[in-house]
């Protein structure tokens, strides 16, 4: 009895991996048909499996049936095949394959399955739309490109879970039916049956969870967890993504920040063979704000900004004065050797800044022979112009830009252009790799209608030496935050936290909880703390951003298998999609609107 198709035919080796050494061999090969190609009789078929590419060659007059049944093969058929491994002769090597010196000279073919015919190329370099990919995520995935970004991805997955063990760290799960988490996101609710009316919420982090972990004793945990957001999506944002979410008791920043370094150099060592320089710097927050305009900045760009405020704080040049006497900025970005920038690519970056937020772009050139070219020239009295030149130590050659907007605007837009120009000019320092922590940001921040919020959430310790302006100066309260970032995007963030419920309760209240709402919304919180809760800090590393960095992708999309588009969607599964009403009936549910809009 043969108990499955494949029968004898047990794959001996992976298509990628013959050499010269396997010559002589008998193997059998299993894989994905790449191309077919009838030479006058002699059939060659390129077999593909995840390793790679083998040319296998049919022979009518050696195994006619082998040959025969090569006859009917089409591109992504499904074949195993034994046959001898053979040299292919210098005159026949293809020096572009791996596996170009040697063929596999079949005795025996089976057709495992038949295909359709696939969309587009199972190759690299497609030039198709992402969203014919998406369509076709089979077929994508199949392409080289994709099962190695994959393959990486599992080899971070074991490296961090390595490096993370090593340390100490236990792996525990945490459920994904739970309730709330105050990351600031809107959360996916999932209803309950047994309770009509309720809801739980998918977790936007383990954060609450993790903390219980701590105050339970656990002492170090991690997680390759995933987390859930409701929120719009850009290329480098999913609704549903992974972190390498971890938590430590008995540590203060650097205990943590050690164990971030650690697992980040191991995980670039052991998947990409990089070391990362070390010692990451550690810079602080209102440093790189303004010379940055951004907290996660690529220093790699060698554009610093310059902040010009008071030399216009009484200009006669009214657009300037106005921006300062609403209570914004003026900022600058000066740019060194710009001779490149044409006028009109000029006019174009003015046009552009608008889309990142900018009411207006100014410029001054300074030409080779140090005279001034610019719209705003006019209007600056000689001390302005004298005071630009020092300050953003211009000279022939530079562009200077300025940006007069509340200071969140200018840094957007100018941070934008240093990213734009620095590629553009070419202004890298040529390190090809740039970790660095920034700490120090503040506890609390005004959101647009001017209320306390927490910069990042409610459960961060304050930096011990502020304690005491918790409830006098909460704006001025510096925060154990902190932030991982590497060639300008954030990695991943996070802190101590408050251990003590008498502390966290003062936070509450800096954040105009009254008692009982505080109590309300986080009394489990305040209960376990007050439980004998250990010091204890932690950290998620964002690790679809992660492998995205490691791969070299254009948006996450690229480093999961299913991911979703812009819009929510995963196009390939179609999903989300409606539901029987007989089944919302059972939630106890009743809809407003037709899915997909419309209705009340
Ligand atoms: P935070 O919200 O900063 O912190 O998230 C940590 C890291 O997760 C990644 N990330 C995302 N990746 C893909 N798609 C998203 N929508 C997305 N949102 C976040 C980022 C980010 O730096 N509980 C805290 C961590 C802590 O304090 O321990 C938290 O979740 O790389």
């Amino acid at each position: 009895m043969r108990l499955d198709i494949l029968g004898n035919l047990r794959r001996t080796h992976y298509c990628g991996t013959l050499r010269s050494e396997h010559v002589g061999q008998d193997v059998v090969l299993c894989g994905w048909v790449h191309r077919r190609r009838d030479h006058g009789g002699v059939i060659f078929i390129d077999l593909r499996d995840r390793t790679g590419l083998a040319q296998v060659v049919f022979r009518p007059d050696t195994t006619p049936e082998a040959h025969e049944r090569a006859e009917q093969v089409r591109s992504e058929y499904v074949l195993a095949v034994r046959g001898r491994v053979e040299s292919r002769g210098p005159d026949a090597t293809n020096p572009n394959l791996p596996t170009g010196e040697v063929e596999v000279v079949a005795a025996e073919l089976r057709i495992l399955n038949t295909a359709t015919t696939p969309p587009f190329p199972i190759e690299d370099e497609v030039e198709i739309d992402e969203s014919v990919r998406l369509r076709n995520r089979i077929h994508d995935l199949r392409r080289p490109v994709m099962q190695n970004r994959l393959e990486l991805r599992h080899r971070l997955f074991q490296s961090v879970r390595g490096a993370l063990t090593d340390q100490g760290l236990l792996e525990i799960e945490t459920p994904m039916l739970a309730r709330a988490t105050p990351e600031g996101a809107r959360d996916f609710l999932v209803p309950c049956r047994l309770q009509p009316g309720t809801f739980y919420a998918l977790p936007q982090s383990p954060q609450i969870l993790k903390q219980l972990l701590m105050v339970a004793g656990f002492e170090g945990y991690f997680q390759l967890a995933r987390c859930f957001r409701d929120e719009d999506l850009r290329a480098d944002r999913q609704p549903e993504f992974t972190q390498i979410d971890l938590e430590l008791a008995f540590v203060g920043v650097d205990g943590v920040l050690a164990v971030l370094e650690e697992t980040t150099v191991r995980a670039f060592r052991d998947v990409i063979g990089v070391e990362l320089p070390r010692p990451f710097p550690r810079l602080g927050f209102h440093d790189i704000m303004a010379r940055y305009g951004t907290d996660k900045p690529d220093t790699r760009i060698q554009l610093e900004l310059v902040d010009l405020t008071d030399v216009f704080a009484k200009s006669g040049y009214g657009v300037f004065a106005r921006a300062v006497d609403a209570g914004g900025v003026i900022r600058a970005l000066p740019v060194p050797q710009a001779q490149a920038i044409s006028r009109s690519e000029l006019d174009r970056l003015v046009e552009e800044s608008r889309t990142w937020g900018a009411q207006g772009l100014g410029w001054v050139r300074w030409t080779e022979d140090g005279k001034w070219q610019s719209p705003m020239a006019k209007y600056l009295s000689d001390t302005e112009r004298e005071k630009i030149v020092e300050r953003t130590s211009a000279g022939p050659g530079h562009l200077v830009f300025f940006v007069a907007d509340r200071e969140n605007v200018a840094c957007e837009v100018l941070s934008k252009l240093r990213i734009h120009l620095g590629e553009r000019l070419g202004c890298m320092d040529g390190r090809e790799w740039d970790p660095f922590f920034v700490l120090d940001f503040p506890l609390f921040e005004l959101d647009e209608r001017g209320a306390t919020v927490p910069m990042h959430m409610p459960f961060v310790a304050p930096a011990e030496e502020d304690l005491d302006l918790l409830d006098t100066e909460p704006l001025r309260v510096r925060s154990t935050h902190y932030d991982l970032v590497l060639n300008g995007v954030e990695l991943g963030s996070g802190s101590l936290r408050n251990h003590r419920s008498d502390v966290q309760m003062r936070i509450f209240s800096a954040l105009g909880y009254s008692e009982e709402e505080a109590r309300r919304r986080f009394g489990f919180m305040l209960d376990a703390l007050a439980t004998g809760a250990p010091p204890h800090g932690g950290f998620a590393f964002g690790f679809d951003r992660m492998t995205l960095l490691m791969t070299g992708g254009q948006s996450l999309r690229d480093v999961l298998a299913f991911p979703k588009t812009q819009r929510g969607q995963d196009v390939f599964l179609q999903a989300p999609s409606s539901v029987d009403t007989e089944q919302l009936n059972e939630l106890g549910l009743r809809l407003r609107r037709e899915p997909g809009g419309g209705g009340e």
